[in-house]
């Protein structure tokens, strides 16, 4: 036999009599962290401001919720400030929790606390806003996009045609596009047209309704008074706008849509100075809301079928239907929901 044959042999010898243990052996799994019931879980809520009514109702519902499953909240409140909301989520996470559900103040601002939030093997829910640009792993929201239509198309109905002033949410709330997606969907065939001219366009810098009542005031200057119609991002907003149309001796001559179904912009309607808003209840968000964080904190699988893009990747998402209030559906929303008593609304 050649020498190199038998170098080959012996060498194919000694590697089959070689112990296999060594490969067989598999290195030891992390522990598993343990299964916790719903009464054992912490959930970090990260709220972006209370300042207006419906955060309030928020907080107050999502701590009734979590009660009822037996959970606790941990809060924080970032008072608008996006760096006070980064350390205070980053301060819940390295205290213990067991799921990060978020408000963001700064749609952007926060993905980085979602990547932390994931290296300490904690999920995180996007409540009411959606956090960009990060691997959230669920949305609950209302149909933001419909907020808008649904504000486009009651005012297309009462003015087909005239000139129109936009005035939108806070620019750093992703919210704020999606409602004036919604609502540009539905006037474009009209500015097409020429029957809509949008003569003001314009943000509300963090929903702010003296920004509003300024960017209000511009407009109406602008364009001699001469204006029909006002669609604003929210309730807030809206009355900032009405404030302006009031000191000019307009309120109650120019419709104007809202969101949020607020006690003022709801007694607005009754009184005449407001004409729409959108009612989203805000027990059923935070209902929902909580069921699904608890369900992400005990690791159990969430199969929601649709999914919306956040600029990084398809966020599996709920998305609540808001309801259109005017005069005429007040009794039948918000006061038969118990969302306000009859009388606040009727006889503040
Ligand atoms: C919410 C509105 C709210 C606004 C200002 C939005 O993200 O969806 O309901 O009025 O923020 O706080």
């Amino acid at each position: 036999m050649k020498k190199w044959l038998i170098l080959i042999y012996t060498t194919l010898l000694l590697t089959a009599c070689l112990p296999r243990e060594e490969a067989a052996v598999e290195k030891p799994l992390p522990e598993p962290p343990p299964v916790k019931s719903a009464e054992e879980i912490k959930i970090g809520f990260s709220m972006d401001t209370l300042k207006e009514e419906r955060w309030t109702k928020d907080l107050e519902l999502f701590k009734e919720a979590a009660e009822q499953h037996g959970a606790e909240v941990v809060l924080e409140i970032a008072d608008g400030d996006d760096v006070k909301q980064v350390w205070q989520t980053e301060k819940m996470i390295s205290e213990g929790i067991d799921v990060l559900v978020v408000v963001p103040h700064n749609a952007e601002s926060m993905a980085a606390i979602v990547e932390r939030a994931h290296d300490a093997g904690i999920k995180v829910l996007s409540y009411d806003r959606l956090v960009r640009n990060a691997e959230v792993d669920l949305y609950v929201s209302y149909d933001n996009e419909q907020v808008g239509i649904l504000q486009a198309q009651a005012m297309t109905k009462l003015v087909p045609k005239g000139k129109y002033v936009y005035l939108g949410g806070a620019e750093t709330d992703y919210n704020a596009h999606l409602i004036k997606q919604g609502v540009f969907s539905v006037l474009k065939p009209y500015i097409e047209s020429g029957e809509i001219t949008v003569v003001f366009n314009q943000w509300t810098k963090d929903w702010l309704p003296q920004y509003a009542k300024e960017n209000m005031e511009a407009a109406l200057q602008a364009n001699n008074d001469d204006i029909d119609a006002v669609i604003a991002g929210n309730d807030a907003t809206a009355g900032g706008a009405i404030d302006a149309l009031q000191a000019n001796g307009l309120a109650g001559k120019i419709p104007v849509a809202g969101q949020d179904a607020d006690l003022l912009g709801v007694r607005r309607i009754v009184e005449g100075t407001q004409t729409v808003t959108m009612y989203k209840s805000i027990d059923d968000l935070s209902q929902k809301a909580v069921e699904l964080a608890i369900k992400l904190a005990i690791g159990e699988e969430i199969q929601e079928d649709l999914k919306i893009n956040n600029g990084k990747i398809n966020v599996p998402s709920v998305l609540l239907s808001p309801v259109l209030v005017d005069e005429s559906t007040i009794r039948e929303t918000v006061i038969a929901d118990g969302f306000h008593l009859e009388k606040e609304v009727y006889a503040p």
